[in-house]
C-alpha cells in the first residue's frame, strides 16, 4: 500500500533529512525506478563516494513513495555494492564506487602560483582583520532591522551612507551628505554604471570621449572601450596628469583622474593642476571622475585630500574597500553631484543587484566603531616599512635604479634602461616572480612625441603576505642588470 504524505492529510509534506534530488523514470515498478535514478546520480559523480544519502524514511515522503519501497531499494544497493550501511551512521554512498570520469574538464585547474609575488594590485590577503570584520558583523546583524534582510535599495544602507559622508569628510576632504552617496560594488562596477552603453547615466553634455590619464589599467579602459566610450589620453609626468592639454580636446568634457596618487606612476596631482582642472570643468561644464583608489595610504606627509571637495558639483568621487580592506570584498561608493544623484539610481534600477547589504552593514559598523581607521593606520605602518625595505634593499643591491611613486600607495615604479623592460621580465620569469612591467599600463594610443615610452617595473610591495616578503625583494634585486 502507499502510504500517504505525512501523518495528517492536511500536513504539509517537507524533508525530514538531507534534501536529495531526484528524478525518478516514468515507466517501470517505483522501486526499479529508484534505484536507476540512484545508481545514475552515483555513476555520473553527482553523488560522490562517501555522500551520506537521506534516512530512507525521508526519502520516501519526500519522493511520495512507500517506505518499503525507500527500504527495500536501499537495501539491493548495498547488496550491489553502490551504498554502504553502517549501524548508527546511515546510509551513504560506497567508497568503491567509482563515478565514470567526465569527458573533458569543463576548467582548466588552477595553476600554482608564483614563487614571488610583486604584482601590484591587492592588499596584503594574510592581513585582513577577520576578528575585528566577524566581531563587526556579529553586532551589525544583531541590531539590524528585518526589512535588511529584504532586497536592498539601490542606493546603499543608510548606515553605511550616514558613517561614510563623516568618514570621507574627516579623512579625504570630501564634502557631502549621505544622500548623494550611492553604494556599488566597487570602481570597476561605478565604471560600469555611468558608462552602460545602453543607457547612458552622464547627460548628453557629459557623455562625450573620455579624457584618461596616459597610463592607468588596461583592464578599466577595456570596461570603457565595451561600453563604446572613446578614451583620449592625456600625458603625464611626475606632477601627475598634463591637464592643460584638455583645452586642446574640445569635444571632451569628462576627464577621468587619479589625483591622489597617479596610477601607477605614483606622484600626487600638482596643487596647480588641481585648481585648474576644477577651472576646466566649470568654463566647459563639464565633469571630473576622480578615482580615490589608495587615497589613505601615504607615508610620509597627510594623504593629499580629495579635488572633490573643491567643487562638489563637478566631481564624481570614486572609493573602494579594494585596496583598504581586500578586493574580495567588492563594495565601492560615489559621491555624486546632485543633479547625477536621480539618474545614477536609475541606472542601478529597482533593487540592489550588486553589493551585499549585510556586508554593507558590517563595513558601517566597522567604521563606526573605530576599527577601518585602526585598520589602515595599522596597514599604514606595515605598509611603510615595506617600501623602506624595498627602498633600502635596491640601494644596496643595484643603487642605479631610480626608485619612484614611493610617498603613497601599494606599489613602486623602477626605472629600467630604454629597451630592457622585456628582458627583465623575462629574467623574473625565469626565477618564479611575478612583477608588472610600466609598458602593460600605457594607454596604446598616446602618441610617443607627446610622452616617450619608458621601460619600468610596477613593484606591488603590498601583495605578499609578510613571511615571504624578504625573498621576493630579494628574487626582485637579483634581476635587475648591472648599471652600464
Ligand atoms: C587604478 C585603480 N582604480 C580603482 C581600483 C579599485 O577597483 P575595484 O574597486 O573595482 O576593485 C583599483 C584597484 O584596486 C585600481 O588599481
Amino acid at each position: 500500500m502507499t502510504e500517504t504524505r505525512g501523518t495528517h492529510p492536511s500536513e504539509p509534506a517537507g524533508p525530514t533529512g538531507n534534501d536529495l534530488h531526484l528524478d525518478l523514470p516514468a515507466t517501470g515498478g517505483r522501486r526499479a525506478a529508484l534505484m536507476t535514478a540512484l545508481r545514475e546520480a552515483i555513476r555520473s559523480g553527482r553523488l560522490a563516494p562517501g555522500t551520506r544519502l537521506p534516512p530512507y524514511r525521508a526519502l520516501a515522503t519526500d519522493l511520495g513513495l512507500a517506505r518499503n519501497t525507500a527500504a527495500e531499494a536501499y537495501a539491493e544497493l548495498v547488496a550491489e555494492g553502490w551504498l554502504t550501511a553502517r549501524q548508527g551512521s546511515g546510509t551513504t554512498v560506497a567508497e568503491r564506487a567509482e563515478p565514470v570520469p567526465p569527458a573533458r574538464a569543463r576548467r582548466p585547474s588552477p595553476r600554482p602560483g608564483p614563487r614571488h609575488d610583486l604584482r601590484q594590485g591587492q592588499p596584503d590577503a594574510s592581513s585582513f582583520p577577520r576578528t575585528g570584520w566577524l566581531a563587526a558583523a556579529r553586532r551589525a546583524l544583531t541590531v539590524a532591522p528585518n526589512e535588511a534582510f529584504g532586497p536592498g535599495d539601490p542606493q546603499g544602507r543608510h548606515e553605511l551612507r550616514t558613517v561614510l559622508a563623516d568618514y570621507l569628510a574627516r579623512a579625504r576632504g570630501v564634502r557631502t551628505d549621505p544622500d548623494r552617496i550611492v553604494i556599488c560594488s566597487g570602481f570597476a562596477h561605478a565604471l560600469r554604471l555611468l558608462f552602460d552603453g545602453a543607457r547612458p547615466v552622464l547627460p548628453p553634455a557629459e557623455n562625450g570621449p573620455l579624457a584618461v590619464e596616459a597610463y592607468g589599467l588596461g583592464f578599466h579602459r577595456g570596461l570603457l572601450a565595451a561600453a563604446g566610450v572613446t578614451a583620449v589620453p592625456l600625458p603625464i609626468d611626475e606632477q601627475g596628469a598634463l591637464v592643460d592639454e584638455l583645452a586642446r580636446h574640445r569635444d571632451v568634457r569628462t576627464a577621468l583622474l587619479t589625483p591622489a596618487h597617479q596610477f601607477p606612476t605614483g606622484g600626487p596631482l600638482h596643487p596647480g593642476r588641481r585648481a585648474a582642472v576644477v577651472d576646466w570643468a566649470r568654463g566647459r561644464g563639464g565633469l571630473i571622475l576622480e578615482d580615490d583608489y589608495d587615497g589613505e595610504f601615504r607615508y610620509d606627509r597627510q594623504p593629499v585630500g580629495a579635488v572633490q571637495g573643491l567643487d562638489p558639483e563637478r566631481v564624481v568621487y570614486l572609493g573602494s574597500t579594494s585596496k583598504s580592506l581586500t578586493p574580495a570584498l567588492r563594495l565601492g561608493w560615489m559621491v555624486l553631484p546632485d543633479h547625477l544623484v536621480d539618474r545614477v539610481l536609475a541606472a542601478k534600477g529597482e533593487r540592489e543587484g550588486w553589493a551585499s547589504a549585510l556586508d554593507q552593514l558590517t563595513l558601517a559598523e566597522f567604521i563606526d566603531s573605530g576599527g577601518y581607521d585602526r585598520h589602515v593606520r595599522r596597514m599604514r605602518r606595515r605598509y611603510r616599512d615595506r617600501r623602506d625595505q624595498l627602498v633600502a634593499a635596491l640601494a644596496a643591491s643595484a643603487p642605479h635604479v631610480e626608485v619612484s611613486g614611493i610617498a603613497a600607495g601599494l606599489h613602486a615604479v623602477l626605472r629600467l634602461e630604454p629597451g630592457t623592460e622585456r628582458s627583465v621580465l623575462k629574467a623574473a620569469a625565469y626565477r618564479g616572480l611575478a612583477v608588472d612591467g610600466l609598458a602593460d599600463f600605457r594607454h596604446p594610443e598616446i602618441d610617443p612625441a607627446a610622452m616617450p615610452a619608458v621601460d619600468g617595473l610596477v613593484v606591488g610591495y603590498a601583495t605578499p603576505p609578510d613571511h615571504a616578503y624578504a625573498a621576493a625583494v630579494e628574487a626582485l634585486c637579483a634581476i635587475l642588470p648591472p648599471s652600464v
